[in-house]
């Protein structure tokens, strides 16, 4: 098990749409360790594999200590409307008000190939909303309104030059771009 970096806003695997898993195997199995040990080191609440460029879609998360892994998830049914002030690894140090559906019913696959559906609302229905996201080549930052946008700008700027947005020079932005959303 090995905890990787995570990738950040300005590299383009972030931009990608992930591919579907096509085989559930040992090789699966040891990317998703890596996955947890990377998302408990940031700490995060879930992390999707684009986010440690790895082009596949899978996602795992742990929410009040209830970990989970995702595969090839779909969003079948929405509803609602939930405002939620949301942050991702991969624009460290933001924070957005974000409106987006308060309840998804969402199908996958777990790590035994058993289809799995979860009806989650409020910060879980969030959380897989946001990861499945990530496996389509979206950032939140393409959420945000014109007027949260420009008040970002400076910071996102910053992060895709590969510092942080809060000054502090610890991240690294592989393939940065300076290229504002
Ligand atoms: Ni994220």
């Amino acid at each position: 098990m090995a905890s990787h970096t995570i990738r950040v806003i300005g590299d383009p695997v972030l931009k990608e749409r992930a591919a579907p898993v096509t085989d559930i195997d040992g090789k699966l199995a040891r990317l998703v360790d890596d996955m947890f040990d990377t998302m408990y080191d940031a700490p995060g609440l879930g992390l999707a594999a684009p986010q440690i460029g790895v082009r596949k879609r899978v996602f795992v998360y742990d929410h009040d200590d209830h970990p989970g892994v995702l595969i090839n998830p779909e969003i079948r049914e929405s509803e609602g409307e939930w405002l939620y002030n949301e942050g991702c690894l991969s624009v460290p140090g933001l924070f957005f008000e974000i409106v987006r559906p308060n309840r998804v019913l969402v199908v996958g696959l777990d790590l035994d190939g058993n289809e799995v559906e979860l009806e989650v609302d409020e910060l879980v229905g969030r959380l897989f909303q946001h990861e499945l996201d990530h496996l389509d080549g979206v950032l939140l930052v393409e959420h945000l309104s014109e007027e949260q946008r420009k008040g970002a700008k400076k910071e996102l700027r910053k992060l895709m030059m590969g510092e942080s947005a809060r000054g502090d020079d610890k991240l690294i932005t592989v393939g940065g771009q300076l290229q504002l959303p």
